[in-house]
């Protein structure tokens, strides 16, 4: 059957389609170790909350059927709208209104839409282009434009934090703000590194977003003020040429698709227009479940007290485990300063870690291969083939038994595989050759 551009462009499959597939069917046989995919923890005290909700809902007459046989306005159901812009005004005293808010089934249709609406033809045929300054970046942004070419990337700068530590940051000496540029956009914490942009990246990213009128779009979906799987004290910002998306997904609710904008009127408009001739309307349940916890204030109370030490606990334990099993291997870890992922890096892999993930997928264990996060570039960059991005969100025991196996998997490597010089002449990773030495 012939499809459109638009149809061909979405059906064709791309190289994390079958990823996902893959680790889909992998865990679907179970018996594996689940390191793979973006799954937040159960964590049965939150899990606990929602299931006194949903009973709270059943036992209020007439508040299920108010929550699931009625339509809501595109924009998302009005005491949701207000009630979030009153705790955030609470917080951080940014003068929103309900009309600065709008509800999407997840941040992922959010991201949909905002990146297109910034991204390809605009009048006079003018081509523009999203840019992502903080590459390696979100995977589920990397197939989202409808039209081709239309997405910016630049490599970040890496800086050594320690003997196997590092972190990303925005080589603002690189990047070029030109007239094709739409928009600029970066997960704050960042999917898949853990990284957390710091408060001067932001200023400065948002004071380059102004000075060239494009929106700066942060994705908040790890952030402040929930789910708060944040481990850095930074500043949350928001000004109206900011778009801040949200989730309720990693609050323990990824099932019920639900998804936050913030950002200027007309925005809110336009997100809501697109939401109503995609989706007529987003689905309530998230927004119900979660409205007292957001009236009361509830929701920051989990985030902080339960949540956040959830996740602070479970990456130092990891962490640990990693500086036990990788003794004597030449690895770097990226400063997890939130989400629940480990972004690895294994500098003197004679294989990529695609293949690493093929042998690793051999024996039970499943992680995400790290090239699928570095779309967009100019240029190409062995850093890609060298890093893989581990979810340390199930139980410790699982964990740490994955953790050792990819341990013994790199050691086995190694020895089998004579180091191969890199023949494609992809330039070396930014930094690279700062590298202190290592014993
Ligand atoms: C950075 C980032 N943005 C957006 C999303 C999408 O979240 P949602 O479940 O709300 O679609 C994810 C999900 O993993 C994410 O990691």
């Amino acid at each position: 059957m012939d499809f459109s551009r638009f149809g061909k462009k979405f059906s064709a499959g791309t190289g994390i389609l079958a990823l996902m597939d893959d680790l889909g069917k992998a865990m679907e046989q179970g018996g594996d170790i689940m390191l793979g995919g973006g799954n937040p923890a159960h964590i049965p005290q939150i899990n606990r909350i929602w299931r006194r909700r949903m009973e709270e809902i059943l036992a209020t007459e007439g508040e299920f059927e108010r929550m699931v046989a009625n339509y809501d306005t595109p924009q998302g159901r009005y005491s949701f709208l207000e009630a979030l812009a009153e705790l955030i005004n609470r917080e951080y005293g940014w003068g929103l209104s309900a009309k600065n808010i709008a509800v999407t089934n997840s941040s992922q249709s959010a991201f949909f839409f905002l990146l297109n609406m910034f991204s390809g033809t605009f009048d006079n045929d003018k081509k523009k282009k999203i840019l992502f300054p903080l590459t390696p970046e979100y995977i589920g942004y990397a197939d989202q434009a409808a039209e081709a070419d239309a997405f910016l990337s630049y490599p970040s700068k890496i800086e050594f934090t320690g003997e196997n530590s590092f972190k990303y940051h925005v080589d603002f000496s690189k990047l070029e703000i030109t007239e094709e540029v739409g928009a600029i956009c970066v997960s704050r914490p960042t999917n898949p590194t853990g990284n957390v942009l710091t408060d001067e990246e932001v200023q400065h990213l948002a004071g380059i977003a102004e000075e060239h009128s494009v929106p700066l779009l942060l994705d908040n979906a790890y952030g402040t003020p929930f789910p708060q799987i944040i481990f850095v004290d930074v500043k949350p910002v928001w000004n109206e040429n900011i778009v801040l998306g949200m989730s309720l997904s990693k609050l323990g609710l990824p099932s019920v698709r639900t998804g936050i904008v913030i950002a200027r009127e007309e925005i809110i408009e336009a997100v809501s227009s697109m939401n109503a001739i995609v989706s007529l309307a987003s689905g309530a349940l998230g927004q119900v479940l979660t409205l007292p916890l957001i009236k009361s204030g509830e929701i920051l109370k989990i985030s902080r007290e339960i949540i956040n030490p959830y996740y602070r606990r479970k990456s130092h334990q990891v962490l640990y485990r990693i500086r036990e099993s990788f003794e004597g291997l030449d690895y770097a870890v990226h400063e997890n300063e939130g989400t629940f992922f480990l972004w690895i890096w294994f500098k003197k892999l004679p294989i990529t870690t695609r293949e690493l993930y093929e042998r690793l997928k051999r024996r039970g264990v499943l992680v995400v291969p790290g090239c699928y996060f570095f779309f967009g570039l100019k240029q190409p960059w062995a850093h890609r083939d060298e890093c893989i991005r581990v979810n340390y969100s199930q139980d410790d025991n699982i964990v740490n038994r994955g953790i050792e196996i990819i341990a013994d998997e790199v050691r086995a490597v190694l020895k089998k595989t004579p180091r191969q010089e890199k023949t494609s002449g992809i330039p070396p990773a930014t930094g690279w050759e700062k590298a202190p030495s290592r014993t």
